[in-house]
Order: C-alpha cells, then sequence, then structure tokens
C-alpha cells in the first residue's frame, strides 16, 4: 500500500521554527524514528515543498494510483483553492493534517480551502497527527491474515 506524506511550506524548518508551537523536532527525525518503524507495513514516501505549484504537480503524479496521502498543507491550507481543486481532482483519498490545533489560533487559520475536499482531517496532536492518519490508512490495508468462517 503506497501512501504519500506530502509537507507543504516552512515544514522544511520544524524542529527550528517557532518551537513552542510546533515543537522542537525535525520530520526527518520523526519520520526516521517514529513513523518508519510504526508502519513496516505501508510503503511510505515523503515529500516536501514551498512552492504550490510542485505540490498540486505531486498530487497529480501520485493521485491516480498511490492508496493514500497525508497531507500538511502548512499556511496554503487557508489560502489555496488550487490545492482543492487538486484533490477535487484526483482519486486517492487525502487526509489533512496538522501538528497545532489550527482552530486554537488565530481566526484567519480557523478556515481550510482543502478540508472540504479530503477524507478527513486531524489538527492539534502535535507530529502525532501524522501517526493518527497514517492508521486510517493502515486499517484500510487488506489483511494478510486469511479467516474462514464456517456454518455449523
Ligand atoms: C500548520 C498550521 C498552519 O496554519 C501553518 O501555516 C503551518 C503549519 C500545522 O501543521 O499546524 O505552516 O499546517
Amino acid at each position: 500500500m503506497k501512501i504519500l506524506i506530502l509537507n507543504g511550506p516552512n515544514l522544511n524548518l520544524l524542529g527550528r521554527r517557532e518551537k513552542s508551537i510546533y515543537g522542537s523536532r525535525s520530520f526527518e527525525d520523526y519520520y526516521e524514528k517514529d513513523l518508519l518503524p510504526a508502519f513496516p507495513d505501508l510503503e511510505l514516501e515523503c515529500y516536501q515543498s514551498n512552492i504550490e505549484g510542485e505540490l498540486i504537480n505531486k498530487l497529480h503524479e501520485v493521485g491516480f494510483h498511490y492508496q493514500g496521502i497525508v497531507f500538511n498543507a502548512g499556511a496554503y491550507t487557508h489560502t489555496s483553492l488550487a490545492l482543492a481543486d487538486a484533490i477535487a481532482a484526483i482519486e486517492t483519498p487525502v487526509v489533512e493534517v496538522h501538528i497545532s490545533n489550527v482552530y486554537a489560533r488565530e481566526a484567519t487559520r480557523h478556515a481550510t480551502f482543502i478540508g472540504g475536499r479530503c477524507k478527513g482531517s486531524i489538527s492539534g496532536f502535535g507530529l502525532e497527527s501524522y501517526r493518527l492518519a497514517l492508521q486510517y490508512f493502515e486499517r484500510l490495508r487488506p489483511s494478510k491474515v486469511g479467516f474462514t468462517y464456517t456454518k455449523a
């Protein structure tokens, strides 16, 4: 099951940017030490860009053959109709994630252009928001364990 974790603008600075909001850990460290070992049965891939068009291109590239996308669009969440259209255009289900609880922050962060186009949203659990989103996709994975029900 191929899953893309897609990170938008400024998320390359996690661990260094506004630590009181986003924490002191880089995404690379969390991905390698926590996410990869936690989901050995998912084929995880990561992509980060600060450029809106590159995020759209990536959604188009994987959005017809990957099984899931975990998307933190950063500030584009609150501004980008183009990203919302890209999510609507593809077939792969997208789960919106945010590290901070955007609903507990400034009013401008309460609106999400992309949320209505996504399968669901997870916000406010720190980096663990990504794990929660991946758990959703993991549960969709076809079971490897055979099960036979025999009626008496
Ligand atoms: C964010 C929340 C956004 O409002 C902000 O612009 C970000 C990060 C989060 O993960 O909490 O860059 O998406």
